[in-house]
């Protein structure tokens, strides 16, 4: 089942197709194979992830039983599980999402993220380029541009130049994706996404660490001056983008993908106090994350005149209603923050992993 036309620009007929997402049992993979059942219900998604601490399978129990979708836990850099998933589900196209992906974690130990973000997505395009897949698109993020001053935007011209541990990491993963391109003619596309928020997204980012420390009544640390400034967009206009650029983006384009809607960090947290209907006297200004970007802006013209993809979510209403979610799932993050959800994962799904 080959959904793939090789001649034509746009990539994908309406016939049937195997996706790999690596990754998808993390905050923005699990949202993206929600968005692919319910969008695209005849593609099968096969998902490979670690599990590592920001995996959480029960992100996805909603679709238990459903032969759609195939959950293979394992390692991105193991070349063998890696060739063996492409092969025996027969694969047509990835959409690589695995990564570490927490700039304080990167500060903090560094090794993992090489060995994931760049180690591991070189074995990944390896083992599509002998595979023979049909398109490989590799979710980066604008972080890669370093940081910007009080004006101006990141374009997909823009140099790269990644300040943290996570983003030179990702800057390494990007352009070595660019290299099997340029260099073997893998059907390579890049897209350089801006901050994401909605369900599911681990609490130690900004937005759900700010909502939970607020419902416990705990310190909200502010970074600095907390005058930083991200371009936020919500996950399923990511998720949309994402799919767009697959389907539509030209071999070995890049594709910048923001939300317009930059906001201080400070706006944020007090945004979210009001929600929750707890006191600013909760924020607490810390010492600064050492090299930490000052501004992150993303012009997404060329995605939206060229794919014809822009976002729909307003800011303003769509933090009000992440911050309800996490409200209504204070039994996700609990277990979440308290390691539980491992248990889960052990009593509810081991025995229907696929075995190697
Ligand atoms: P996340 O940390 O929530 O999830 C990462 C997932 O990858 C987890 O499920 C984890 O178990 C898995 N994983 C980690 N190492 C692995 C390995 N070696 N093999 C297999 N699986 C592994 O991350 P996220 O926020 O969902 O980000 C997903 C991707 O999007 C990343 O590549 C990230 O760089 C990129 N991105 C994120 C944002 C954002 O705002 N979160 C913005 C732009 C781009
Ligand atoms: P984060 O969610 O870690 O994303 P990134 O660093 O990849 O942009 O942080 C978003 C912004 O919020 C960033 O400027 C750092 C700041 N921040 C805090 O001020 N306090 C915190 O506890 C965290 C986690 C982040």
């Amino acid at each position: 089942m080959l959904g793939l036309d090789r001649q034509s620009p746009t990539l994908y007929g309406p016939d049937s197709m195997n996706v790999l997402v690596t990754g998808g049992c993390g905050f923005i993979g699990s949202n993206l194979v929600h968005w692919l059942r319910k969008n695209r219900p005849t593609w099968t998604v096969v998902n490979l992830d670690k599990l590592t601490y920001a995996g959480n399978l029960e992100n996805l129990s909603a679709l238990e039983g459903d032969p759609k979708h195939v959950f293979i836990q394992g390692d991105i850099a193991n070349r063998e599980l890696v060739d063996h998933v492409i092969r025996t589900h027969r694969i047509d196209a990835i959409m690589h999402l695995a990564a570490e992906s927490h700039v304080d974690r990167s500060i903090l130990g560094p090794e993992a993220f090489i060995k994931t973000n760049v180690l591991g997505t070189q074995v990944l395009l390896e083992a599509a380029r002998h595979a023979k897949v049909n398109r490989f698109l590799m979710v980066s993020t604008d972080e890669v541009y370093g940081s910007l001053g009080p004006t101006g935007l990141f374009t997909e011209t823009t140099p790269l130049s990644a300040s943290s541990p996570y983003s030179a990491s990702k800057a390494s993963s990007d352009l070595i994706a660019l290299a099997y391109e340029h260099t073997f003619g893998l059907d390579v596309v890049v897209t350089r996404c801006s901050n994401n928020y909605g369900p599911y997204q681990f609490p130690e980012k900004l937005i759900p660490l700010m909502v939970i420390n607020a419902l416990n009544d705990k310190p909200l640390p502010v970074y600095g001056d907390g005058l930083n400034v991200r371009d936020w967009l919500h996950v399923e206009d990511h998720c949309a983008a994402l799919t767009t650029v697959l389907e539509k983006g030209k071999k070995g384009g890049v594709y910048n993908i923001g939300g317009n809607s930059e906001r201080t960090n400070i706006v944020i947290v007090k945004t979210i106090l009001q929600a929750v209907g707890k006191p600013e006297t909760l924020i607490k200004y810390v010492q600064d994350r050492p090299g930490h970007d000052r501004r992150y802006a993303i012009d997404a013209t060329k995605i939206r005149t060229e794919l014809g993809w822009q976002p729909t979510f307003v800011f303003e209403k769509a933090l009000a209603d992440t911050v309800k979610w996490y409200l209504d799932n204070r039994t996700w993050w609990e277990r979440v923050t308290s390691g539980a959800y491992r248990q889960y994962f052990d009593s509810q799904y081991k025995a229907r992993l696929e075995k190697h």
